[in-house]
């Protein structure tokens, strides 16, 4: 079944493109995906794009990209008045010659952000520098990144808005100050909020974002979308039914919601016993993906364990992506393919 008629030019589009630029048309995660009507990729780093067989991967994969790292404040604006471009400007260029959207992640975020960021500047001051570093962005890739991660990572645990610089500085209406300002600079552009642990209804984040959004909607701030990160680990609970109704509840409001970073990660330490509850996790989310309407995209966030962030950041946990650190494909991935297949 074709969900929605966008996707169906897209998937058409990427046909031509296949024939032209001489890559097969077997049935990959892409393009079985896009005949579902649903957008797949992966996060890339700068370094696949020098690795055939990541390059490989990725076109297998990916009718959208998104950046890992190079479009976050800190490498692509590491000073007032300097811009580094040059890795943001190549995943556009390969996004394009393989038929793929891409989406930037992201304006702001309170990670991996440059020195000059100063919580000591005054309101007038933070805007200013929030309004050109979204002109700047947005001016330059106009019509050719058509999605933004505009706020990243916006709530706190508990629901509430996290203490950011922007927070601290400009104060509660950071964000749509920032989307109102995305909006302008680029008015055909895809505009999200994107965070962690804000898929499950009935968690304090999920509803705290949900209502939030709601009331942007209310006031006419420019939202399209919300994102889920969906950095899921297996010890806690995993409920699809949940996430579901969360789904939905934002295309009552007239919201997308975009599975973004998805990976699922289990312990390194007897890992195959956990493999099947992992393969159930990644199989129930791409079948909400596929099958609610207002999700337009299913992106993982990387897809090699050789390159994944989960490692160094959680404990103990790994074999969170579909390919092995040798890039095989694994058995969850497999039985995701038949599943687009059926
Ligand atoms: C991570 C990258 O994968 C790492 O390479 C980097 O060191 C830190 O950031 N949520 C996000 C992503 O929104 O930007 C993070 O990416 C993972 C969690």
């Amino acid at each position: 079944m074709i969900k929605k008629v966008a996707t169906l030019s897209i998937w058409l589009l990427s046909c031509v493109g296949a024939i032209s630029v001489g890559f097969s048309t077997k049935d990959t995660f892409r393009s079985l995906a896009l005949k579902k009507g649903i957008e797949t990729g992966v996060a890339v780093a700068v370094s696949d794009l020098n690795k055939e067989a990541h390059i490989n991967i990725i076109k297998e994969n990916s009718s959208i990209v998104v950046a890992e790292n190079c479009m976050k404040w800190q490498y692509i604006h590491p000073a007032e008045n300097k811009w580094y471009w040059k890795d943001v400007d190549d995943l556009v260029k390969f996004a394009e010659s393989n038929e793929m959207n891409v989406k930037f992640h992201t304006l702001f975020w309170h990670n991996q952000n440059p020195s000059f960021l100063s919580e000591k500047w005054s309101r007038e001051k933070a805007i200013a520098v929030m309004d050109d570093h979204i002109a700047t962005i947005m001016t330059r890739y106009k019509g050719r990144i058509k999605e933004y991660d505009v706020v990243n990572e916006m709530f706190d645990e508990d629901g509430s808005l996290r203490k950011t610089i922007w927070l601290n500085t400009i104060g509660e209406d950071y964000i749509e100050h920032a989307l109102i300002k995305a909006r302008e600079c680029d008015p055909k552009a895809k505009l999200y909020l994107n965070d962690y642990s804000n898929e499950t209804m009935g968690h304090p984040k999920a509803d705290a974002m949900f209502n939030f959004v709601k009331k942007l909607k209310e006031k006419g701030v420019p939202i399209d979308g919300v994102g889920f990160q969906l950095h899921i680990d297996t010890a806690y609970g995993f409920d699809a039914d949940r996430i579901r109704k969360n789904v939905k509840r934002y295309a009552d409001i007239g919201v997308l919601v975009s599975f973004s970073e998805v990976d699922v990660r289990i312990p390194q330490k007897n890992f195959e016993s956990h493999l099947a509850k992992q393969q159930k996790i990644y199989r129930d989310l791409l079948k909400i993906a596929v099958e609610e309407p207002n999700v337009p995209n299913f992106i993982m966030w990387g897809f090699t364990d050789a390159q994944s962030w989960v490692p160094y950041t959680f404990r103990g946990k790994g074999h969170a992506l579909p390919y092995d650190e040798k890039l095989n494909p694994k058995p969850f991935y497999e039985e995701m393919l038949k599943d687009l297949k059926k």
